[in-house]
């Protein structure tokens, strides 16, 4: 099926989108068959430099309780991984170079994948073509970098410090990294405060534009210590559940053979059914998070974020009984 605009605009709006679901599974199922893949969430630091709009875990935001990991920390979360046959862990923190130096990070990725043979995704936001060609070098895997929205204006209305004009700083550094030899996961947030319809059309189709190896969307949820939490709703583009499964359904199409994680902001938005219907949408990747519990609390990026798995051994097995009432299978990576 070649999806265009006009396809993309109607299945965003139709009463019902149970066809768009089925035709995803059904792509899903050729290109994934029923193996669905865990990766390893730590969150390494809730300090950040920035003050997105959006985001509870920025910088002016005072009442968030700043933590940092200790490299011995980030590695035995490592050992966690591949002890539970995740594969893959995803280091992210808020964007702070200082902390998180080209040369940390680099020995960091060195260290783990010699003592644990997981592979390394990294999610440290807005870096340096230098920064990311030095961790790639020291074997890197992937980069996850959402560019949030398409819409150039919107996006530097959100993002204070960013170029108002120019290329859009995300995608150009995807592009950077694509060309350093990651995998690229990117993707936007859905009900942004001023996003159009419109523009989450184009958000889908930049996804496939981008030729991205994973796509990361979920819902936008409003945290009332920003100053995009005061704002009223995007009215266009509705904050639901199954708005943000019509997106993976329509992700799983442009790209047949992308990773797409039902995120923790779907299943915090429907704790009951979220996880569920991610996966009835085509989505083929749960990133449990395995962050310290004592440091979880800190890393509230938007409110209610629930830990949908703990990193307990029995936590994981109710996800795999899960996905195995839904025909699906933990396929540990490659
Ligand atoms: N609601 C939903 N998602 C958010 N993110 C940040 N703030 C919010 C929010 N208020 C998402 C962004 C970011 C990712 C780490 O978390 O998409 O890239």
């Amino acid at each position: 099926m070649t999806l265009g605009r006009d396809a993309i605009r109607r299945w965003l709006t139709v009463p019902d989108a149970s066809a768009l679901f089925a035709e995803a599974r059904a792509v899903r199922a050729k290109t994934k068959g029923d193996g669905v893949c865990l990766r390893g969430l730590v969150e390494l630091s809730s300090v950040c430099d920035r003050d997105c709009l959006y985001c509870g875990m920025r910088h002016a935001n005072p009442d968030v309780r700043r933590y940092a990991m200790r490299d011995e920390e980030i590695v035995a979360c490592a050992r966690l991984a591949r002890d539970l046959r995740f594969g893959t862990v995803v280091l992210q923190a808020g964007e702070c170079p200082a902390l998180w130096s080209r040369a940390r990070v680099a020995a960091l990725v060195r260290r783990i994948k010699a003592e644990t043979g997981q592979r390394v995704t990294l999610s440290l936001g807005e870096r340096s073509e230098a920064d990311t060609a030095v961790w790639r070098e020291a074997g890197a895997d992937r980069y996850l970098l959402r560019f949030e929205t398409s819409d150039r204006a919107l996006f530097a209305q959100i993002h204070p410090g960013a170029p108002r004009d120019g290329e859009h700083p995300r995608l150009a550094q995807l592009r950077r990294m694509k060309a350093q030899g990651y995998e690229i996961g990117g993707g936007m947030m859905l009900g942004l405060p001023g996003q159009t319809l419109e523009s989450v059309v184009e958000d889908l189709l930049t996804l496939r534009a981008l030729g991205l190896d994973m796509v990361g969307l979920g819902p936008y949820l409003a945290h009332p210590k920003t100053p995009l939490g005061k704002r009223p709703p995007s009215g266009e583009v509705p904050v639901s559940a199954d708005f943000t499964c019509r997106c993976y359904a329509l992700a799983r199409l442009l790209l047949p053979d992308a990773n797409i994680p039902a995120t923790t902001a779907l299943s915090t938005l429907d704790p009951a059914r979220g996880r569920r219907m991610g996966f009835e949408a085509g989505a083929n990747v749960f990133m449990p998070n395995l962050t310290p519990a004592a440091y979880r609390e800190g890393y509230q990026i938007y409110p209610g974020k629930i830990c949908v798995v703990a990193p307990e051994a029995d936590a994981i097995t109710a996800l795999r009984a899960d996905l195995a009432a839904l025909g699906l299978r933990h396929a540990p990576d490659r």
